[in-house]
């Protein structure tokens, strides 16, 4: 099973105050900074938002209570899995509950279990935010390492106004990425990401395929969703894994991924073609099992070469990432031919001598690019050339896009 670096998950926890449905914008932010969120709101709180639309927004089962699916011990798992866990609104209520680390629902039983960093967003009439009792509240959940956002000042739900309103999203969303230290740099861009190998039938049992895990390919669409992408996989025969927040089409053949790749990269603003896909086919894929006494030779066809006919329609506006696998001397140079040949605008040539690098966690290559530019990667965990390639899209089609 392959799985991927912390990071990426947030708690919402939802209190019993009107900005509830501010929320909701707040958790489509998180989404599009490429967040995967859980929410939990308080029982009350459903009088202001209701358990379906967190459910609808969030694509998760929603909970309240510890007594709900007592066999998956929601709150510790909820506690475990999460990377940051923001509280918006935070009424006095919630608040005081917090600061006396009682747990009386599914929310402050995970905040309680959790270890990782808690943002408070505080929202509430001016007198009760003021008042002696929350702000000694705040203070000892401050002494405690919780981040407080303060609130703005303005117009409040009557029609009175002071300190106390729900912050504009983008501050909360500033903060969060100051807290997680991610960014946005892709929002609004949308990555295809083919990955894994491709699975060419000789018969209903046997087939041509190599020893590709997928594990290049799902570390740059891991490290484009950090940075806000809109991601899709193409995914050939990869190791198991569960990526959350991206699109994901799986196929076996070479066939049925240039297909499934020529209907996503037209609305594409980068390619990344990591997938070790088989440059040939048997000629038959037999219907029946071939017996071993007719086993003589196989008849092979060449597979399309799907970078290549794709880089015949890139536009001006897209960028291309290609791959390149190479064993014995002159790795490099072979890498800038195929750099060159494939048109695209940066290829890794990596060295697979002896069956390294494939279904490892670890890299050794170079990354080469159209402009000269180069790096190395010596043994370098996959995530590491992930977030080089994707520091080098933002870069591109920043320069694109002016
Ligand atoms: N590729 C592809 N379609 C193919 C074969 C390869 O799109 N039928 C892509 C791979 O995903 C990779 C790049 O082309 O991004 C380089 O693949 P590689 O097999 O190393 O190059 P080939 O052009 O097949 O060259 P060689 O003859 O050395 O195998």
């Amino acid at each position: 099973m392959i799985t991927f670096p912390r990071g990426r998950q947030v708690v919402l926890g939802v209190g019993a105050g009107i900005a509830a449905y501010k929320a909701c914008d707040l958790l489509r932010r998180l989404q599009d900074d490429g967040f995967e969120v859980t929410v939990i709101p308080t029982n009350s709180s459903l009088n202001f938002v209701g358990r379906a639309t967190w459910e609808a927004l969030s694509g998760k089962e929603v909970k309240t209570e510890v007594w709900e699916g007592t066999q998956s011990v929601s709150h510790v798992a909820l506690a475990d899995a999460a990377d940051l866990i923001v509280i918006a609104p935070a009424t006095a209520d919630l608040i005081s509950r917090l600061a006396s680390g009682r747990a009386d629902d599914l929310l402050t039983t995970t905040v309680l279990a959790a270890s990782s960093p808690v943002l408070i967003v505080p929202s509430m009439h001016p007198g009760m935010y003021l008042n002696p009792a929350t702000q000694a509240n705040l203070e000892t959940l401050i002494a405690r390492g919780f981040y407080i956002l303060q609130p703005d000042t303005g117009r409040l739900t009557g029609t009175d106004s002071g300190i106390g309103r729900f912050p504009e999203t983008l501050r909360i969303i500033g903060k969060v990425r100051e807290i997680c230290d991610s960014n946005s740099g892709l929002k609004g861009k949308k990555i295809v990401v083919t990955t894994g190998g491709t699975m060419e039938p000789i018969d209903p049992v046997r087939f041509i395929g190599n020893k590709s895990s997928g594990r290049q390919g799902l570390a740059i669409a891991y490290e484009a969703l950090r940075e806000g992408a809109e991601v899709t996989v193409i995914s050939g025969i990869t190791e198991e894994y569960v990526l959350g927040g991206i699109k994901r089409i799986d196929v076996k053949t070479a066939q049925e991924m240039q297909n499934a790749l020529s209907a996503e990269l037209e609305s594409a603003d980068a390619l990344v073609m990591a997938a070790a896909v088989a440059d040939a086919r048997p000629e038959i894929a037999s219907s029946e099992k071939v017996n071993k006494e007719d086993f003589r030779a196989l008849s092979l066809v060449k597979n399309p070469d799907i970078l290549a006919e794709s880089t015949k329609n890139k536009r001006e506006n897209q960028v291309f990432v290609g791959f390149a696998a190479e064993t014995g001397d002159g790795i490099r140079e072979k890498g800038l031919k195929k750099l060159h040949s494939k048109g695209v605008d940066f290829l890794y040539v990596t060295d697979v001598s002896n069956g390294k690098v494939f279904g490892e966690k670890e890299t050794t290559g170079i990354l080469l690019s159209k402009r000269g530019s180069e790096w190395s990667f010596k043994a370098a965990d996959k995530h590491e050339l992930g977030r080089r390639i994707v520091s080098e899209l933002i870069q591109e089609l920043g320069v694109i896009n002016g």
